[in-house]
């Protein structure tokens, strides 16, 4: 996976935990990133990986809502980036869909299943530290989900074990490429903000916590 470095000292905690945590953390992650992968281990992934997608606009959504509501200028800068960031992820978890769709997986299909009891679990918690406790939560969920993108050369290596096409991969495809500019703009996002104690607080709970469901799904499968 490729990584983009930080540069505050949050942001070096933030990135250290991520790094330490999330490599071959879970059995789904070892399997989906080397040569063993399969079609319906992939499969599975996709259809998990859509449950988790397809909240990050709304989820994105709630916090501008919630920090709108706490009326403090302060918080700009916030709802700008925000707001700029939801209009580059929207529609991500169709191009899931479509690839799915192109493994056979008809969209009903993948609409009609209830996610696992964990990603509801990880989903869930992340709208409860949003709206109840810290809009930051969500920059703890994205400096995970979002800065560390399965690289060109490890979906190569995935397409070739599994047989896959490339309208198999494209949503993978193109986080491959787009998420390495995400990384650098939210970095350099959370950089320019001064922060306070609680909001690192926040931010660093979110993203460990984000990363314990992600191990628990990945290896309930
Ligand atoms: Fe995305
Ligand atoms: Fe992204």
């Amino acid at each position: 996976m490729t990584a983009v470095q930080p540069v505050t000292n949050c942001h070096k905690v933030l990135r250290s935990l991520i790094d330490m945590l999330i490599p071959g953390t879970s059995k789904k992650a070892s399997q989906i990133l080397n040569k063993d992968l399969t079609r319906e281990t992939y499969i599975d992934y996709l259809i998990d990986l859509y449950h988790m997608v397809v909240a990050v606009v709304p989820q994105m959504q709630a916090a501008i809502d919630t920090l709108k509501k706490e009326n403090n200028p302060d918080n700009q800068p916030f709802i700008d980036y925000l707001e700029r960031h939801l209009e580059e992820e929207a529609g991500h978890d169709l191009w899931i869909l479509d690839d799915l769709k192109n493994l056979g997986v008809a969209p009903e299909t993948v609409l009609a299943k209830t996610p696992k009891q964990e990603t509801l679990n990880m989903v869930g918690a992340l709208y409860y530290r949003i709206i109840h406790m810290d809009p930051t939560a969500i920059l703890g969920y994205m400096a995970v989900g979002e800065t560390y993108p399965i690289s060109n050369s490890i979906l190569d290596t995935m397409k070739k074990a599994a047989n896959l096409d490339e309208n198999h991969v494209y949503a993978l495809r193109q986080h491959a490429e787009i998420d390495v500019d995400h990384s650098l703009e939210f970095y350099e996002f959370i950089s320019s903000v001064k922060w306070t104690a609680k909001q690192q607080q926040h931010m660093l709970d979110s993203a460990r916590s984000t990363i314990y469901h992600m191990i628990i799904i990945g290896d309930t499968f």
